[in-house]
């Protein structure tokens, strides 16, 4: 690259990929890296397949652009693929946006205009919880809990918590009764509850969460009960349960949505992420019919980002969603979490720094800590995820560091769904070394 391009954005540490394949990252200077993150926690079927790419090529030649209310070949067949193999009956109304904070930031406008289209202006508020992400535009900021992303806009988000309240996340390993105790879904339902009675339940107008923390939290899976207890609380006082589905949606906990491992359905899911494998932008939003109709009805329109549901990118989501049916990946992903949650507790459980392994299907992360005991995170300077990622790097694997700066330290893993057994136990081998490695000294 010339001297004068300041691009990346900030100066540090670029890795140049040159080429993907599989489950394969290849770097300029001849590397081959696992990449046990696909991506971002993004890439499920695997990287470089040509029948995606075809599929890509054909739409861009065909519909290269067209704005996104109008039907395309692509647009339609994904609407086709996601109401007949993958999404719950009642969310019938689709939104396509460019990725996942656009999505979730649609969805909050959605439920705002859903009340005020039923004449509800009191409700203004969104709540969140205290460790989360939901995206990077500033309404998507706010809502979320990453401090570490908020760095630099505090000052400016000052009025708007109050806007956006917190609830705490269910914890289960740091939950104030004692880690893992039989009460902690009870625990914060009632915490949520009172969160709710704090801020007025009348003013709230949704509430948005992770079925199973992303990144932000590393793999956090909620106690028994609790998503039951937070969908009869949102149902009681009239509150829509927004869940923000962009890492954990289409199969990468091993159900086709996280909300699945529970008996629980939301009012408005929000994808986006593995929704087109990485092959292109594209975040999805789904609600009901009645939600929907009450926005008709006030005459409120639902306002397209130029790129959303860009023909190209539906086409290549089509293709992947096809792709995962067709190869059982979502199976294949469960199963194959199931394996590699064992062998990360075979390799961490007596681990001195490792506080525990936690995850559902092939999103999975460690939790890891300077007192096992007291659950002491490390010292913040010392850079521990950093350390472990870069160790992990070296050895061959690319790791996705998680944790939001007040979370740590956080190694999350999410590999494409076609990674093999062999390669499950080289990733855990590795990250067994680059702890041991980044802990050390
Ligand atoms: C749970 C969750 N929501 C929203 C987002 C934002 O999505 P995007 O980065 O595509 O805007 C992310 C991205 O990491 C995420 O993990």
């Amino acid at each position: 690259m010339t001297r004068d391009v300041n691009w990346p954005f900030s100066p540090g540490r670029s890795i140049n990929i040159v080429n993907t394949e599989g489950v394969y990252l290849y770097t300029d200077d001849g590397q081959r890296l696992l990449d046990a993150a696909g991506g971002a926690i993004v890439v499920n079927v695997g990287h470089g397949l040509a029948r995606v790419a075809d599929r890509v090529a054909e739409a861009t030649l065909q519909t290269t652009y067209v704005v996104p209310p109008w039907l395309t070949p692509g647009r339609e067949r994904l609407a086709n693929t996601l109401t007949d193999d993958w999404l719950p009956q009642r969310l019938s109304r689709i939104h396509m946006t460019s990725g996942g904070s656009e999505a979730v930031e649609s969805a909050i406008k959605i439920a705002l205009q859903y009340h005020a289209a039923r004449g509800d202006h009191a409700r203004t508020r969104i709540l969140g919880r205290e460790i989360s992400y939901h995206g990077t535009t500033l309404v998507t900021m706010a809502a979320g809990g990453h401090e570490g992303r908020k760095k630099g806009f505090t000052h400016a988000l000052k009025q708007s918590f109050d806007t956006y309240p917190k609830a705490p996340t269910p914890y289960p390993l740091r939950c104030p009764l004692g880690s893992h105790h039989p009460d902690a879904g009870a625990h914060y339902i009632d915490a949520t509850r009172a969160v709710f009675e704090a801020v007025g339940a009348q003013t709230i107008a949704a509430f948005v969460a992770e079925p199973i923390t992303g990144s932000s939290g590393g793999a956090i899976v909620p106690p028994d009960g609790y998503w039951e207890g937070i969908r009869a609380l949102c149902d009681e006082f009239g509150v829509l349960l927004i869940m923000d589905e962009v890492m954990t949606g289409f199969g990468r906990t091993g159900l086709p949505f996280g909300y699945q491992h529970w008996d629980i359905e939301p009012d408005i899911l929000v994808s986006g992420k593995g929704l087109a494998g990485g092959y292109a932008p594209l975040g999805g939003v789904f609600t009901r019919e009645d939600i929907g109709q009450a926005l008709d009805d006030g005459g409120m329109n639902v306002m397209f980002h130029t790129f959303g549901a860009h023909p190209a990118a539906c086409a290549a989501a089509a293709e992947v969603l096809t792709i995962m049916s067709e190869d059982g990946l979502v199976e294949r992903a469960r199963t194959l979490g199931e394996k590699l949650e064992r062998r990360l507790n075979d390799a961490f459980s007596n681990h001195p720094y490792v506080a525990e392994v936690r995850g559902r299907g092939l999103l999975q992360a460690i939790e890891l800590v300077e007192d096992r005991d007291t659950l002491e995170p490390f010292a913040a300077e010392r850079n521990i995820t950093n350390r472990v990622v870069g160790a992990g790097l070296k050895r061959g694997v690319f790791f996705y560091g998680g944790g939001t700066g007040v979370v740590r330290d956080i190694v999350c893993m999410g590999p494409p769904f076609i990674i093999t057994e062999a390669e499950i136990d080289f990733m855990v081998d590795t990250l067994s070394a680059a702890v041991d490695q980044g802990t050390g000294g």
